[in-house]
């Protein structure tokens, strides 16, 4: 179902960070969530932008309002940029919210890393850890202190269990980190791409097992400079079409009516797999195993892109 939400308060964190207060547009209660919950909110754009819910104790039941962070992406779509343009009284549609990112229940200590704007859902899952009793240690890592949305109000509430790092003064040693952790600890993780990448190999070789890996992505892949147009055809009706640099497949074909199933747009849910024909997939998603993307069989159509010049898709 979806919900009509009304801006309540905005509030700038940072140069380029912005936290919204989002109440039910009736002043109805909102539904229930817990830690490491978002919510999808339309924003013009095709699809819909996740944004984590964030909160500074357990989530209580029927809450009345919901706090989200948006960073401006200047070089991204439009997403951003219309959230950041929001004002008090501006309504937005959001469908209720959901959790790929859940807190599991074990009694191993959680290891909660955070990088950049990922540390929304971080904090409520650290303020659920910590309600609950629970052993926790949180890692939020950013370029500068400057830059680092909420750490200031973290230092007050997490107190004894966080530490905070910079790239210009404090840099993060992730291979270190993931050795001192007790190798029962569970790893929550979210950030970008690069840093995922680096705490998951990290980890990996520390003997951590997949199960207790958990990933959640605030980003989509970034572009890279050496991205080029490529085609894709469609096995059902034959159609060519060209993916440009800066779109993704399901970009152009959604423009094109084409009907697809997708949730994140972020290459981290698996919703929008497909299975890949002919072709050189070049994958960019947090989903697939070494020898999946290896195979080159399947790809996530909302960020992978081709090494080959055209991809047969099974759609
Ligand atoms: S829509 Fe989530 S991985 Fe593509």
């Amino acid at each position: 179902m979806s919900l009509t939400l009304t801006v309540k308060n905005l509030q700038e964190l940072t140069a380029g960070i912005r936290l919204i207060e989002l109440v039910e547009q009736q002043g109805r209660n909102l539904p229930d969530y817990t830690a490491g919950a978002h919510i999808n909110i339309e924003t013009g754009e095709p699809g819909t932008r996740s944004y984590s819910l964030i909160n500074w104790s357990e989530p209580e039941k029927s809450p009345t309002c919901y706090f989200i962070a948006v960073q401006r992406e200047d070089g991204g779509g439009g997403g951003s940029k219309y959230m950041h343009r929001l004002t008090p009284g501006q309504n937005l549609v959001a469908a209720e919210p959901e959790n790929d990112f859940e807190l599991l229940n074990h009694s191993a200590p959680a290891v909660l890393i955070a990088g950049g704007i990922g540390v929304t859902p971080i904090i409520s899952m650290a303020a659920t850890l910590q309600d609950q009793g629970r052993p926790y240690h949180c890692h939020y890592t950013g370029r500068s202190r400057s830059l680092m949305a909420l750490a200031n109000d973290m230092e007050k509430h997490f107190a004894q269990s966080l530490s905070l790092y910079t790239d210009d003064e404090s840099p993060i040693d992730l291979d270190a980190l993931i050795k001192d952790c007790d190798p029962e600890s569970h790893l929550y993780l979210c950030g970008p791409n690069g840093m995922l990448e680096a705490v998951r190999t990290a980890a990996i070789a520390a003997g951590f097992t997949r199960e207790q890996i958990h990933i959640e992505l605030f980003t989509t892949a970034p572009a890279q400079s050496d991205d080029q147009p490529f085609e894709v055809e469609l096995k059902s009706t034959g159609q060519v079409f060209v993916i440009p640099v800066g779109k993704t497949i399901i970009d152009v074909l959604e423009a094109e009516g084409v009907d697809l199933i997708f949730d994140c747009q972020r290459g981290d849910c698996g919703i929008c797999q497909t299975d890949v024909l002919s072709g050189i997939p070049d994958h960019r998603d947090l989903v697939l195993s070494g020898d999946e993307r290896e195979n080159g069989k399947i790809m996530q159509i909302c960020v992978s892109r081709a090494k080959s010049a055209r991809l047969v898709l099974d759609i």
